[in-house]
């Protein structure tokens, strides 16, 4: 069976944020990566709120008819305002202030309490949660206990060693192909547990294949790699190619 793709469109609100003005338009985004068979839309409405903004989550609930997926720290504020759009599912990241994009998953091992909570008040205005975190046997566990429906592997350190000069060198290929192995075990553990497994973060056209390999992955979140293409080849182009990409095991 092939994963689903769910396109996150956070970087087209990025270039919005840069002039603080209207376009790119998020909805026209949202819309155009439906016509080209995405599975769902994913934005992350961050705290510092850089470049999605409430606004953008109220309309695109109003016109998103596929999946809605909005990431988001574990705060009150945020749960209030995920419960407040009824968004189809949340996933829950760790934020730093001053971090370029989320760097890693989620500690549930040391958060499990405050996870708990926010997943119980999720759950009950019948959200669906997913959590996002390392592939690693405890936060695996953890995130079980918790009550999430689903886990996100981070693939963060399995995409770094695929980019560029790194991917070219033995060392950057045996890393990557160790990291592939710990993405699987994570999968097969987290599945035999009852959760979903999706994967995502730092996913390319090129890195994406091995691990569309792995049959317990049943969901990616793509966001970067997909809408840098899409300003060379267009929006709904570079969708269709990822989806062609996740689709193809023989890469
Ligand atoms: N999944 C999660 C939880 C993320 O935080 C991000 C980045 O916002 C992604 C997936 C997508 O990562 P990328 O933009 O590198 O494809």
């Amino acid at each position: 069976m092939t994963a689903k793709l769910n396109v996150n469109i956070d970087h087209v609100a990025t270039i919005r944020e840069a002039r603080k003005t209207i376009e790119p338009s998020i909805i026209t985004a949202a819309v155009i990566c439906e016509q080209a068979g995405a599975d769902g839309i994913t934005v992350h409405l961050r705290q510092d709120r850089r470049h999605i903004q409430d606004k953008d989550i109220e309309l695109l609930r109003s016109v998103i008819t596929t999946y809605l997926n909005v990431e988001m720290a574990a705060t009150e504020e945020m749960i209030n305002i995920a419960a407040d759009t009824n968004s189809d599912a949340v996933s829950l990241v760790p934020e730093n202030q001053n971090e370029i994009t989320t760097t890693g998953g989620l500690d549930v091992v040391k958060n499990l309490e405050n996870v708990r909570v926010a997943i119980n008040r999720l759950r009950e205005v019948g959200i669906f949660v997913s959590i996002f975190i390392d592939p690693d046997e405890k936060q695996i566990e953890a995130a079980h206990k918790s009550g999430a429906q689903q886990i996100e592997i981070c693939t963060a350190e399995y995409a770094e060693m695929t980019l560029g000069s790194r991917a070219a060198h033995g060392e950057g290929s045996l890393r990557a192909a160790q990291e592939i192995e710990r993405i699987k075990k994570a999968a097969v553990h987290a599945k035999s547990l009852g959760l979903v497994v999706a994967a995502g973060h730092g996913l390319t056209y090129r890195n994406v294949a091995a691990l569309a390999r792995i049959n317990e992955i049943t969901e990616f979140n793509i966001g970067h790699s997909i809408i840098s293409r899409s300003i060379f080849v267009g929006l709904n182009q570079a969708v269709r190619e990822m989806i062609a990409a996740v689709s193809n095991k023989q890469n």
